[in-house]
């Protein structure tokens, strides 16, 4: 297994191991049929085995004229982290960590932010790699039952079916008959 940076060429991979990746996640359905590029400087790194991404990490980061990262400082925001479900628990998302750490404390980072949910086991994975939990909130999912007992819109042409929703407050509990809900939280890994 080689870790190297992303090239193009490699864009029809990154993206088929980023989605089988996150197929048995609460990020299922947050698909990506384009690699992302972003207005920052970046790092992007790829694992490949037998010339196939197997594992891929991409850090967009602060400058002095733009910030990526919620938290103050200079910091690396992780905007995607992910290895092929067959190649999972081998050591290669750590690897992949270990080697962007290294890369963001050459260019001066003071720390590493990512996000994820509650469900799985990436906010353990997060904790056994030195990150720590910094802030949360919610997502929730309301389905076409779900609705029908929220806010509509005050256009009777206009009928939400489904909603996505980021819940900041207090009262959760308000929403327990939502059946897809996660709690989203940061993590802050210190270089
Ligand atoms: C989180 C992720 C990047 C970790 O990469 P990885 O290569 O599988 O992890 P590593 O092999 O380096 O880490 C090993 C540790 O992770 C845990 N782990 C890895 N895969 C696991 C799995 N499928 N189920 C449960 N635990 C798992 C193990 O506890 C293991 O710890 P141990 O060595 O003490 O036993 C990877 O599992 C993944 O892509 N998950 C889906 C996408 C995702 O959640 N991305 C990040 C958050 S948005």
């Amino acid at each position: 297994m080689e870790i190297r940076n992303y090239k193009p060429a490699d864009e029809k991979g990154w993206v088929r191991c980023r989605v089988l990746s996150f197929l048995d996640t609460a990020y299922y359905d947050d698909v990506h049929r384009e690699k992302e590029t972003f207005e920052n400087p970046s790092i992007e790194l790829v694992a490949i085995e037998d010339e196939q991404v197997v594992g891929l990490i991409d850090i967009e980061y602060d400058t002095k004229d733009e910030k990526v990262c919620s938290e103050e400082g200079t910091g690396g925001m992780i905007w995607h982290l992910a290895v092929h479900p067959d190649f999972q628990g081998r050591g290669i998302g750590t690897a992949l960590m270990e080697r962007a750490v290294e890369e963001a404390i050459k260019l001066e980072l003071e720390f590493l932010e990512a996000w994820t949910r509650d469900a799985g086991h990436s906010a353990d994975w997060f904790e056994k790699n030195a990150y720590r939990k910094v802030d949360e909130y919610y997502h929730l999912y309301l389905s076409d039952e779900d609705m029908a007992h929220s806010v509509q819109p005050g256009d009777d042409n206009l009928q939400p079916l489904y909603m996505f929703a980021q819940y900041t407050g207090d009262d959760i509990e308000q929403f327990d008959s939502i059946e897809r809900k996660y709690k989203c939280m940061c993590y802050i890994r210190n270089l």
